[in-house]
């Protein structure tokens, strides 16, 4: 029997309450509200609010029908996650016990539940979203909001009693001209008779080029599961996975009832050596990255394929980094994919923040690994596994269980775990450690990562003096310099974007202030750091450091004129007046591919004449980029762009509208904080507050789209400013 796989994201009904009746099949539906997932069982303020708002209980409602076809199978449910505890019911009886955790997929074979022939069937759910003490990363505080909601994708799968779980699949020889490949693929046999089957499988590559795997026939008892081990050696021509030419092939796996799956992979060699360097395919890199939190504003984490996936690029394209810390939990499988389409380097952790609960909680954390390396152990992205709970002391059976478990379920990859301190028992292949002091210490232990630095240490918000966001770029700069200098495999900074939290973390507001990116992806001047670290083949950066303004530094002068950028010369003109050519400060910063200009011939004083700056980027002697700014600037414009020009109509994708108000120049004022009016005409709805403040001079609200297609217009407004519109395509 073929497998049937169809999306089930749309037309939930949702309830924002607990309500038992909710379970039943003829409950009456008043008072449900038609939704898609990936849904929050709250839209928020993008800050200002507590946890309390989002920790409650909740009931979605989904109608199916299913063919008579499907009853000589198997039916499953497959939820990718839903936040942070789901009891699931279909036509008003349990499916199976409550799923606790929220960042891992789960699934319920509801086969005996389900009526077949077209028959209408009712799937509903409670989800409760508090924050559970017995649900890793709960238990104690926590320095991150996990908001409500069925957040992931959610499937109906059909499948042949004897069908296919999951397949791993292990390229070997990786770096060998003759490469070959392993794949186990887990048979399940649901009937009660033992069924012989033959297994086979195919490597293709992207033009469709296919390599045949050797078939096996594998006996599977009544009820049981076994592996089915394929291989195929000597592949010639086959291309390496890295991190520019990021090659990836499909493996195709088939029972001879008709069962089949596929999965992506990359042949690529990742290894922590003892030399204190990362190597991918034999070439040692210095890792620089960052931590992501998956949460965005107003949805929390329940933001569509579309914003996962772009994440992924802001943090490959737009700041030049190599790896990405998913801190603390696994994250949406479509940020994972975009990495692997990418060449971003992952290291990926269990879900967990200081707290090591009782023996169940542990269990729990236990189940969270096998859940994260059964559903990611195919992403070539994806480097090392942290199987402690990021910054727990040492509990030496704890993590000696995690770690056996990662390392039987996933052979070829190394494990981490995040402490912050030296002197912990390793039991990982690599020593992962969060270092905040400002001079990073040499590493203690052979294979050792920095995975963060910064972060509260020098909380930063886009609309601080020009002085703080200044030296928090430079805090950055520095740490990743020296990183570059001793023997650790890299530094991930605390972190790529700011992020909601709890009372007890942040500014008060219930932010932390730690992204190089505010929480609407806007950069700070930090991220300009990140950026231009770029190879300049691929993108020259030229960005001021400083905001070339009068008097708002603490020291009464203006600092001396800093650049970030991956030109090798920048010639400096203040008004008509060329202040010479500067080069990059080697000497200072001798670790960093590209080290900043810091220009102390162009500082300022209070007062005094002041002039435009113009900034001429050179690279051997050639003219490549030019920046002016304004010696006086004002808000000249308001900018609205929208990420993308077509939506899809499904009630659930979402693109960003960002928001920048800008001078004459094109250069963002920072403390322009004019309140923003926006309106939508056609298929779509805001989401966002409305005003929009615009800290920092800049934000950005979203555009949801509802099951209509067409055009979506959306006009922003302001007191003083012309007002702007985009518009955005809605279609199938
Ligand atoms: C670390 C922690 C992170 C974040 C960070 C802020 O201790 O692992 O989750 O809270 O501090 O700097």
């Amino acid at each position: 029997m073929r497998r049937n796989v169809q999306s089930l994201n749309t037309d939930w009904l949702y309830l924002a309450k607990d309500d038992p009746r909710a379970a039943k099949p003829n409950a009456s539906e008043n008072g449900f509200a038609r939704v898609s997932v990936p849904h929050t069982n709250i839209e928020l303020p993008y800050h200002g609010f507590s946890e309390q708002e989002h920790c409650f209980v909740s009931w979605y409602r989904r109608h199916f029908a299913l063919p008579k076809a499907a009853a000589r199978g198997r039916v499953f449910v497959d939820f990718d996650g839903a936040m942070i505890a789901a009891t699931v019911f279909v036509n008003g009886r349990q499916a199976g016990p409550e799923h606790k955790g929220g960042y891992t997929p789960f699934s319920f074979d509801i086969t005996p539940l389900a009526r077949f022939g077209g028959e209408d069937n009712l799937l509903a759910a409670r989800l409760d979203s508090s924050e559970r003490k017995d649900i890793p990363p709960f238990g104690n505080v926590v320095d991150y909001l996990t908001f409500g909601g069925i957040y992931r994708d959610v499937r109906l799968r059909v499948v042949d009693p004897v069908h296919i779980k999951h397949i791993f699949a292990r390229p070997g020889d990786v770096l060998a001209p003759r490469k070959r490949l392993d794949v186990s693929a887990r048979v399940a046999n649901t009937t009660s008779a033992m069924k012989t089957i033959q297994v086979s499988g195919e490597l293709r590559d992207a033009k469709g080029k296919a390599w045949a795997l050797e078939p096996v026939r594998v006996n599977v008892p009544a009820g049981a599961e076994m592996d089915a081990d394929l291989s195929v050696a000597g592949l010639r021509g086959i291309q390496l996975w890295d991190l520019d030419n990021p090659q990836l092939y499909t493996v195709a796996v088939a029972l001879d009832n008709g069962d089949a799956v596929e999965t992506r992979i990359g042949f690529r060699a990742a290894e922590f050596r003892d030399d204190g360097a990362f190597y991918l395919n034999d070439k040692r890199i210095k890792l620089r990255g960052l931590n992501r939190h998956q949460t965005f504003p107003y949805v929390g984490q329940a933001a569509p394929a579309r914003l996962q996936r772009r994440d992924a690029e802001i943090l490959k394209t737009e700041l030049a980094c190599n790896i990405v810390r998913t801190s603390h939990y696994p994250q949406s499988p479509h940020f994972l994919d975009r990495c692997d389409e990418l060449g971003l380097l992952v290291f990926e952790e269990i879900p967990g923040w200081q707290h090591i609960g009782d023996e169940a909680w542990q269990d729990l954390a236990a189940r969270n690994v096998e859940a994260m390396i059964v559903r990611d152990r195919n992403h070539p992205s994806i480097v090392l596994w942290g199987v402690r709970i990021n910054e727990s002391k040492d509990n030496h059976d704890f993590y000696v269980r995690t770690n056996a478990l990662a390392h039987r379920l996933d052979p070829t990859r190394q494990t981490g775990g995040v402490r912050c301190f030296f002197g912990s028992e390793l039991l990982e292949d690599v020593y992962t450690n969060n270092d905040f002091q400002r001079d990073l210490r040499e590493p203690c232990a052979p294979r050792y990562l920095n995975t963060e630095f910064c972060g509260h240490m020098f909380p930063t918000k886009t609309f601080d003096q020009e002085e703080r966001v200044l030296a928090h770029a430079l805090w950055h700069a520095h740490v990743q310099n020296t990183a570059g200098g001793i023997k650790t495999a890299g530094a991930i900074g605390w972190c790529a974007f700011d992020y909601n939290t709890h009372a007890q973390f942040g500014s008060g507001d219930r932010i932390c202030y730690h992204g190089v990116m505010d929480m609407f992806r806007q950069p700070k001047i930090a991220a300009h750091f990140y950026a231009s670290q770029e190879d300049p083949k691929k993108r020259i950066v030229l960005e001021p450091g400083n905001y070339w303004v009068h008097g708002d530094w603490s020291t009464g002068f203006r600092g001396p004129l800093t650049v970030f950028s991956n030109v090798d010369e920048i010639e400096v003109f203040v008004g008509e007046e060329s202040r010479g050519r500067h080069k990059p400060q080697r000497e200072a910063y001798p670790n960093l591919p590209h080290p900043p200009f810091v220009i102390k011939e162009v500082a300022g004083a209070w007062g005094g004449k002041f002039q435009p700056l113009r900034l001429v980027g050179c690279l051997k002697g050639r003219k490549v980029a030019e920046r002016r700014m304004a010696n006086d600037p004002l808000p000249a414009r308001l900018e609205m762009k929208a990420d993308d020009e077509t939506l899809v109509a499904d009630g659930a994708d979402m693109t960003r509208i960002s928001l920048r108000i800008v001078d004459e120049c094109g250069n963002v004022c920072p403390f322009a904080m004019q309140p923003v009016q926006l309106a939508i005409e056609g298929p779509g709805v805001l989401v966002g507050d409305n005003p929009f403040p615009m800290p920092g001079g800049r934000g950005a609200v979203y555009v949801r789209t509802t099951r209509q297609t067409g055009t979506a217009t959306i006009t922003a407004t302001t007191p003083r400013l012309a007002a702007e519109k985009v518009k955005i395509r809605v279609a199938k």
